[in-house]
């Protein structure tokens, strides 16, 4: 059976899609994407994706000759295509500056590519939601007031894989960004939280990271369930020990991590927060999807200036 992708407007057999040569999505990865997971064929949190995605096209200045409404229509003609109307699919949205003209300002005259892929999900393995996940310190340190840059989903995204591999290379599933003063910032593909005498913390999002989806329906869990849960900065020595420490992203959903770097998390894995959490999880996204809502209240974005 073949497999579809929007590219250019029309869908195209993946084998016989093509992206310009001269895309700056391909030379310069100026382009923005998202990822975003479908539960049986409904895109969840679709609303607040395209929220975020449409902010950083705004804010790095593309030009956009399609909106959030021909963006949705392609995804559903994306997601029928390929026949996932009924299945848990990895979906990614993406959309470049378009052809280089010579220039590498943003200058106006770009007319965006968007692309859309659409795949059936392979989750995660059950052991890392039972078990927990090993995490590993990039080498890689972002400056403490970091960049205009990270919390946008940026296509140019060697920093993390880079990152990520190191992981690989030391057995683990994760990576995690330190500022130079060994605050904790993120994940390479997550947002991080720990758990200290039962308060929830994660790191701001002024400190420059991605506003995750996740991470925001976690934190508003929380306040909805009565668990403490407090945006402030974290340092090094107070995730190694904490009691509790999970991952977020919109594919993985909640992951437990048991260990990061050498230091074993104490309690055991997953804690009660982290349990009770993950089971609040996946009851909103029940929720969200039985009532067919897909931007869980208004999903809402930090100045980052
Ligand atoms: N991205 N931080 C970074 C740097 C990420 O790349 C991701 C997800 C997240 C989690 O964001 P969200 O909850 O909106 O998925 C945080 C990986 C590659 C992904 O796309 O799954």
């Amino acid at each position: 059976m073949f497999k579809y992708v929007f590219v250019s407007g029309k869908l195209v057999i993946e084998s016989k899609a093509k992206v310009p040569v001269r895309d700056r999505g391909f030379l310069y990865g100026d382009g923005l994407f998202e990822t975003l997971r479908s539960y049986g064929g409904y895109t969840f949190m679709l609303d607040a994706h395209l929220e975020r995605l449409f902010f950083s096209l705004k804010v790095l200045k593309y030009n956009l000759p399609f909106d959030k409404e021909y963006i949705k229509d392609a995804l559903r003609r994306t997601i029928d295509k390929n026949n996932l109307q009924k299945r848990d699919a990895y979906i990614k949205i993406i959309v470049t500056r378009g052809i280089h003209s010579g220039e590498l300002h943003f200058n106006g005259g770009y007319k965006p590519n968007l692309v859309i892929i659409a795949d059936s999900l392979t989750p995660y393995p059950e052991v890392d939601y039972t078990k927990g996940i090993n995490i590993t310190t990039s080498s890689i340190r972002r400056p403490v007031m970091g960049s205009p840059l990270y919390c946008h989903k940026l296509l140019n995204y060697f920093e993390n894989i880079f990152a990520k591999n190191e992981a690989h290379y030391n057995e683990a599933q994760e990576a995690v960004f330190l500022t130079r003063d060994h605050l904790v910032l993120e994940g390479a593909s997550s947002n991080i939280f720990f758990v200290k005498r039962n308060i929830v913390y994660t790191p701001p999002l002024t400190q420059n990271i991605l506003p995750g989806i996740t991470r925001e329906v976690v934190i508003r869990i929380c306040r909805e369930n009565g668990i403490e849960v407090k945006q402030k900065n974290v340092h090094y020595r107070d995730i190694i020990n904490a009691d509790e420490i999970f991952k977020t992203s919109s594919i993985a959903g909640i992951v437990p991590v048991k260990k990061i770097d050498r230091f074993v998390v104490a309690r055991k894995v997953p804690g009660n927060i982290t349990l009770k959490i993950m089971k609040l999880y996946g009851n909103k996204v029940e929720y969200l999807i039985s009532r067919g809502i897909s931007c869980y209240n208004k999903y809402k974005f930090l100045s980052f200036r």
